[in-house]
């Protein structure tokens, strides 16, 4: 068989721009139009990652990629997250240098080329869009978003010894084989991927700010909500411990607190019906279970959430792996006391035992880790 002859092969693409969509189907020819203005010259793709949008924003992108094979879209089924979507558009693409821009224009692609050459001539290995050195701006920020972002930023750079001066910004480009080597260690949860990048590259990644007016969104409305500030504070967190502990840990042992609350209140109350001490204290433990899973799954496991028929099994096995953990929990506390009768030590050792496992089996089985 022979292969079409290399002139007859497009050239293949130098940039290419990841678009995280979230129900952004109306932006979406917009930016496609504009990239392709601000682009003329350079061999480009784009690929949209879009979380299976209920407004059907993939499948705009499908119709368009019809009309123009640098157009891709990657549509994730049952998954949420920003920076998650980006790691995956990037890691799609064989081009040497990855953007990563909003669907919305708020950020300027008009800045792309330049941020390109810095890259290409290697003055840089990562380009940041920044909203924060002088030239730059984001105007369009109400005082409350504005505060928020600079404080957040001040954190970061502290806590992280980050130096870049826009850390948190969503617009920048990097060299794709510098990315490959950090993905391993990045999060797929929340909305920092610079930050991430840049804390977990440790200075070792040459960077330059490239000033930009962060604009007002054309359509839609923005996905940044409370959530994404305990998002943001994880992956302090994280970052700080080297991994160790991470925000999801600490949600689910704060969920298993107030599990222990739960408990307690509904034994008492039971035990006022003249039930029995083991009936009435099963029926606790069953209380706390279910009220421990559901505010799991509303809250620790929010971007992997259970849905319809999968509550009821998530349900289940929670059940069971909770009981799993409370028979290591007594084991440990048992063998614990055996060595030195100190009561809240070795209850606390037994707790922690089964608040580990508890985690590590319930991320592994009832909310499957990817
Ligand atoms: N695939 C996917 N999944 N995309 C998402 C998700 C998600 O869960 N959430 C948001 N997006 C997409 C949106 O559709 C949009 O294209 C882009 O990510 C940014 O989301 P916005 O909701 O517009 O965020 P913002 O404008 O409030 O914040 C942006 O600017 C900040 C300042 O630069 C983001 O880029 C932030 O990361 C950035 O800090
Ligand atoms: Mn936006």
């Amino acid at each position: 068989m022979n292969s079409a002859p290399a002139s007859q092969a497009a050239a293949a693409p130098q940039l290419c721009v990841v678009v995280p969509t979230f129900n952004e189907r109306d932006n979406v020819p917009k930016l496609f139009a504009k990239l392709d203005a601000a682009l003329s010259g350079i061999a480009w793709e784009v690929i949209f990652v879009d979380d299976n949008s209920p407004d059907g924003t993939w499948d705009v992108v499908r119709q368009l990629a019809q009309s123009d094979p640098r157009i891709r879209c990657i549509r994730r089924i049952g998954r949420r997250g920003l920076s998650g979507a980006c790691i995956e558009g990037i890691l799609a693409s064989s081009a040497p240098f990855v953007a990563v821009m909003d669907a919305d224009l708020q950020h300027d692609e008009t800045q792309l080329p330049k941020m390109l050459a810095l890259l290409q001539n290697g003055e840089a290995e990562l380009v940041v869009g920044s909203r924060y050195v002088s030239g730059g701006s984001a105007d369009s920020f109400g005082a409350t978003r504005a505060g928020g972002s600079k404080f957040a930023t001040e954190i970061a750079k502290r806590l992280l010894h980050i130096d870049v001066a826009d850390p948190m910004s969503g617009f920048f480009m990097l060299r794709r084989d510098r990315f490959e080597q950090l993905a391993p260690q990045l999060s797929t949860q929340g909305f920092k991927i610079l930050l991430d990048l840049i804390a977990t590259a440790k200075g070792n990644l040459r960077t330059v700010e490239v000033p930009y007016t962060f604009g007002s969104r054309l359509h839609g409305e923005s996905k940044l909500d409370s959530m994404v500030v305990m998002d943001f504070l994880g992956l302090v967190l994280a970052k700080l411990t080297h991994d160790l502990v991470s925000l999801r840990f600490l949600l689910f042992a704060l969920v298993g607190a107030t599990g222990l609350v739960v408990h307690f209140a509904t034994l008492f109350i039971a035990l006022q019906f003249d039930i029995d001490f083991a009936w009435a204290q099963a029926i606790a433990a069953i209380v706390a279970m279910t009220g421990n899973f559901l505010l799991n799954n509303w809250l620790t496991y929010r971007d992997q959430r259970l849905k319809g028929f999968g509550v009821l099994r998530g349900l289940l096995l929670f059940y069971l792996v909770c009981s799993v953990g409370l028979l290591a929990n007594v084991g440990v506390a048992f063998s614990v006391y055996d060595q030195e009768p100190i009561w809240w030590l070795a209850g606390a050792a037994g707790a922690l035992m089964g608040v580990v496992w508890n985690y590590g089996i319930s991320s592994m089985f009832v909310w499957r880790a990817r």
